[in-house]
């Protein structure tokens, strides 16, 4: 007996994956992310020296930012609908001290550039920093004592950089120093001061990692790092659990948001915190994947647009509600000309 074809022509397959990917009207009823202006952050440089833009040599096309003309690079991402920017200051040298005094003059830059971008775009939310090392001339997060960065003296610092920043009126803590305790004391800090409606976005799983290379030299921090490393703060790359318990940890100590940093290489971390937790989940696309996709683009490697939006979408897709990232204009723009 002659047996026919078990697959006929015309019926098989019987799943065509590809009717839903041909035509683009179809590929995008069927998308499942989306990213839009309101996902991104702006992370802004900004320096003391008045009316220029200064080039930052590892990062081509990011500039540190006179603050007066802070309220240029902020009208911009206002008028793109990113809803907030995130503010790093560079330092000048001769005020970086092993206690890191500066960190909370109330005149210093970071307050300034806050004051005045209060004053110019009030309805854009303002993220700051909490970590020593724009302030620290041994280059950490922390205060150096006996070649050790001391968690709890650090975190009395900490509070009360969190609060002058708070008092020129930024709108969301950002610790990224990893000390132990932090999120805590700078909450009851805050609502002791009458600010409890300040949020916390804590880098709760925060990687010792290659990747904030650009980013030391464009707050020139970097050639410090006086006695040990970041290692003994900042987690290990090799580490997953341990970054649920430290989300866990902050959680607990009353942060409302959480961050991962870097994003790339840790969207698996990001996928299982979001999973975990359900907490609104930020990634940092950090300098130094800035400067790997800006470098290969600047060789013709890759397409800049096609890569930068494939890599925020995938932050999308693990899970993230937003990512702070160097691309933030630049993917915006695309957006909104779509
Ligand atoms: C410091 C801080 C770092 C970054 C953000 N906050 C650097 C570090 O921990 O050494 C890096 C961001 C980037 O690379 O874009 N507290």
């Amino acid at each position: 007996m002659s047996r026919g074809p078990t697959t006929p022509v015309g019926k098989y397959p019987q799943t065509r994956m590809r009717r839903n990917r041909r035509h683009e009207w179809s590929r995008r009823m069927v998308r499942e992310n989306i990213l839009s202006s309101s996902d991104l952050i702006l992370p802004i440089f900004i320096s003391n020296e008045m009316g220029k833009l200064e080039k930052i040599d590892s990062m081509p096309g990011i500039f540190r930012h006179s603050i007066d003309l802070i309220s240029d690079i902020v009208g911009e991402a206002k008028s793109l609908g990113i809803p907030s920017v995130a503010l790093f200051p560079a330092t000048p040298p001769e005020l970086k001290t092993p206690m890191a005094e500066e960190a909370y003059n109330p005149n210093n830059l970071i307050c300034r550039a806050i004051r005045i971008i209060k004053e110019s775009h009030p309805d854009i939310g303002i993220i700051c920093d909490v970590a020593l090392d724009p302030f620290n001339s041994d280059g950490h997060d922390g205060i150096v004592r006996d070649g050790h960065v001391v968690n709890d003296e650090t975190i009395e610092a900490l509070c009360r950089q969190a609060l002058v920043q708070v008092e020129s009126g930024c709108d969301i803590i950002a610790p990224s120093d990893m000390m132990d305790g932090r999120v805590g004391a700078i909450r009851e800090t805050l609502d002791n001061s009458g600010y409890n409606h300040t949020q916390i976005m804590s880098y709760a799983a925060k990687y010792s990692s290659a990747f904030y290379g650009p980013f030391r030299d464009a707050i020139d921090s970097s050639g410090f790092l006086a006695g040990e490393t970041k290692d003994t703060y900042q987690m290990d790359p090799a580490n997953s659990d341990e970054a649920l318990r430290e989300v866990a940890l902050d959680i607990s100590e009353g942060a409302d948001m959480v961050m991962i940093k870097p994003g790339l290489p840790y969207l698996d971390i990001i996928w299982r915190i979001k999973e975990n937790f359900g907490i609104p989940t930020f990634a940092y696309n950090v300098s130094g994947e800035y400067a790997m996709l800006r470098y290969a683009a600047d060789s013709n490697a890759i397409e800049y647009t096609k890569a930068i939006m494939e890599t925020l979408i995938s932050f999308k897709r693990a899970g993230c509600n937003g990512v702070l990232t160097y691309f933030a204009l630049e993917a915006a723009r695309v957006i909104n000309s779509q």
